[in-house]
């Protein structure tokens, strides 16, 4: 397959990039002069994900959409190749420390790519700032991920909006008075979003009557979910991803909890009927993307996709094919200002000056944090699957 023979590829340039990393100097980068001005060469870019392991499906969409991306332009920009290292950090965060470490000291990446979950991101994102390589996290929302690094960057929305979106989307649409959460205490992901979401739901009018919690890996939430289920609240925010919350919302049911079940982007992953049965529809879930969305950009890379993978591009598909398509816009403009686009400072700057760039799940700036400022769209869970219901823009 063209993956296995790109990566030998990678290997057999692998010693001819190390050699230009210790020449050192400006200019342009090493191999293969064309006669042109810009001589080209090889630039090489991690993709650390969770190819096995708790989310694996996620890894694999927000992959595959990343590839899509790359293959899609040859794996070219200008006159470079890109060759891309992927490697499987397993949802764990002392391997995705490791993993990371061999990217940027064997592989020399300018870049990486991933990882899906905050939990995991965030210390990837720290090694990635002290050794000066640039990191595109597509999918990591936590707030913490992006701020006070100079080469940390995002794709997707951060959880102080999304946690927003669904306060406002429960006051507005559902006329929630009462609201009740349970997260896990263990994911900064599920615990900035439950924050936000409380924040927002009172400043919105509304009660927070009750407030609960579990650990990763839990399999029992009953007590908490009885807890709550004597407080009959309007809506229950359930910020996790789809395979405790599939659970719980069965669980939720059986203990005679009617509210309204809400989530945000965890739950997007067609598992979460399959876990979830009846006891699932009807709830809504804030996200990044929607199928239904109706711009050229995100209808033609939907027929690509499902060209490609015989499927549907989930939102982590969509923002892992932003994240490498705003890493080759950035590298484009490093090699069109006559830079080197092997050297990952300049295209650090590159990236913090996109402006308005056209991406399928929106168009992108960054903000101080770079963070890009787009909007969300609110699902519905039903029987035929997810159903857009509105887009909601940060105020
Ligand atoms: N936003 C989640 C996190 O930061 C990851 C995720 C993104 C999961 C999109 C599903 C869909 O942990």
């Amino acid at each position: 397959m063209h993956w296995a023979r790109r990566a030998a590829l990678a290997a057999l340039l692998a010693g001819s990039l190390a050699l230009a990393a210790c020449g050192g100097g400006g200019g342009s980068a090493p191999t293969s002069g064309d006669g042109g001005g810009s001589q080209g060469g090889t630039i090489k870019v991690g993709l650390l994900m969770p190819l096995t392991g708790q989310i694996s499906q996620f890894g694999e969409q927000t992959s595959n959409g990343v590839k899509l991306a790359f293959q899609q332009k040859g794996s070219k920009v200008g006159n470079y190749t890109i060759d891309v290292v992927t490697e499987d950090d397993k949802n764990d965060e002392a391997e995705a420390v490791q993993r990371v470490q061999k990217l940027i000291t064997e592989d020399q990446v300018v870049a990486v790519i991933g990882s899906v979950s905050s939990r995991i991101s965030i210390p990837v994102s720290e090694v990635l700032e002290q050794a000066s390589v640039v990191h595109i996290s597509p999918t990591s929302t936590a707030d913490a991920l992006t701020p006070g690094k100079e080469f940390v960057f995002r794709a997707c929305f951060y959880d102080s909006f999304q946690g927003r979106v669904m306060a406002r989307f429960a006051r507005e649409h559902l006329n929630a008075q009462t609201a009740a959460i349970l997260y896990d205490i263990t994911n900064p992901y599920s615990e900035g979003l439950y924050k936000s979401f409380e924040a927002a739901f009172k400043e919105l009018g509304g009660q927070v009557v009750k407030v609960e919690s579990y650990q990763k890996g839990d399999q029992e939430f009953r007590a908490q979910l009885t807890s709550i289920a004597s407080t009959h609240p309007d809506v229950l925010f359930l910020p996790d991803y789809y395979n405790p919350v599939g659970l719980i919302a069965q669980q939720a049911r059986q203990v005679g909890v009617e509210a309204t079940l809400l989530g945000a982007d965890g739950w997007d992953d067609s598992q979460v009927y399959e876990l979830g049965g009846d006891a699932i529809l009807n709830g809504y879930f804030s996200n990044h993307y929607s199928i239904e969305q109706d711009n050229p950009e995100s209808k033609a890379f939907v027929e690509a996709y499902r060209q490609e993978y015989g499927q549907d591009p989930s939102a982590l598909a969509a923002l892992g094919y932003d994240a490498a398509n705003l890493l080759m816009d950035a590298i484009q403009r490093v090699i069109d200002g006559g830079g080197d686009p092997t050297d990952p400072r300049q295209i650090r700057d590159a990236l913090e000056k996109t402006e308005g760039f056209k991406g399928v799940t929106g168009t992108i700036t960054f903000d101080e944090n770079h963070n890009p400022v787009k909007d969300a769209v609110v699902l519905q869970t039903t029987q035929d699957g997810h159903k857009y219901v509105t887009t909601v823009s940060p105020q």
